[in-house]
């Protein structure tokens, strides 16, 4: 497998990257600002043996994507495996103080940039145009669910294109080899819950709305996304699937 992994510096898809590479890929790592991080990974994979590199692009910016793939197809070889685990969030905002640029912006990375991912993988790896076939999970949120946490429409909904666009998109490339799936985590504690989750009390909160009452860690999603991205799960494609600690639920626990 040779993979491309989008937000590949930090989190879920750092974790994905090391784990990718632990199992023997090849793993493009694409970072935004997080040049160091990124170049850590690679170094550390590298001293395990591993092959791996790391290259910048912004998912939000149309040209930067296609430079990517090519980066990565010049570095490794054509890419086989996708995962799209660029994305960001907003601070906690009311609608009624909603603001077009930071939509658009929240949009650009977590829904556009995805989809525009997809569509290069799509031109690459399709049968149809003389590819080999390929996997791509993208990593959505179990806020699509459930419209967001308080504050979090926006994100949700830039989640929920996420998961209704992989249905569809999977469904147009199935008969030429590609399968695609999308990867609801829960509450994950990486650097983008890093604060929230700081607070004692709001993690507590949080923790009482999940089944198995822990938030989780990146580790156990890129577990998920590896197994996705597997032959194991051949006949997988078009669908969600939660990583969740067993979902939301409310009221005393
Ligand atoms: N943590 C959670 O609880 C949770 C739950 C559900 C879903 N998710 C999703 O999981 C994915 C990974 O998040 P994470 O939790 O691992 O947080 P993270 O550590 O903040 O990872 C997000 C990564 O995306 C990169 N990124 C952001 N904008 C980008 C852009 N325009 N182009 C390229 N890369 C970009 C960031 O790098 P730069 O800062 O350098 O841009 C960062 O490395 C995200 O899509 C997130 O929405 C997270």
């Amino acid at each position: 497998m040779t993979l491309l992994i989008t937000g590949g510096a930090s989190g879920i898809g750092a974790e994905t990257a090391r784990l990718a590479a632990q199992r023997g890929h090849k793993v493009a790592i694409n970072y935004r600002s997080r040049e160091a991080r990124a170049r850590k990974v690679v170094a550390d994979i590298a001293a395990n043996g591993g092959q791996a590199v790391a290259l910048p692009a912004d998912v939000s910016h149309e040209a930067d994507i296609s430079g990517l793939f090519d980066a990565a197809e010049q570095a490794l070889g054509p890419i086989s495996h996708l995962v799209n685990s660029a994305g960001i969030g907003t601070s906690p905002t009311r609608v009624e103080d909603f603001d077009a640029g930071v939509l658009a912006r929240l949009f650009a990375v977590n829904t556009v940039g995805l989809m525009l991912c997809c569509r290069e993988a799509a031109r690459r790896m399709s049968t149809r145009r003389g590819g080999k076939g390929g996997v791509i999970v993208n990593v959505s949120s179990m806020a699509a669910t459930i419209g967001g946490r308080p504050g979090a429409s926006a994100y949700a909904a830039s989640k929920a294109a996420v998961d209704s666009f992989t249905m569809g998109f999977a469904k147009e490339v199935a008969p030429e080899g590609i399968r695609a799936v999308s990867l609801r985590p829960g509450m994950i504690e990486t650097e983008m819950t890093e604060r929230t989750l700081a607070d004692r009390e709001v993690r507590a909160a949080i923790e009482s709305t999940i089944a198995m009452g822990r938030v989780g860690q990146a580790q156990e999603i890129a577990n998920a996304i590896l197994w996705l991205l597997s032959d194991e799960a051949s006949f997988i494609s078009g669908v969600t699937l939660d990583a969740s600690g067993g979902g939301f639920v409310f009221g005393k626990r």
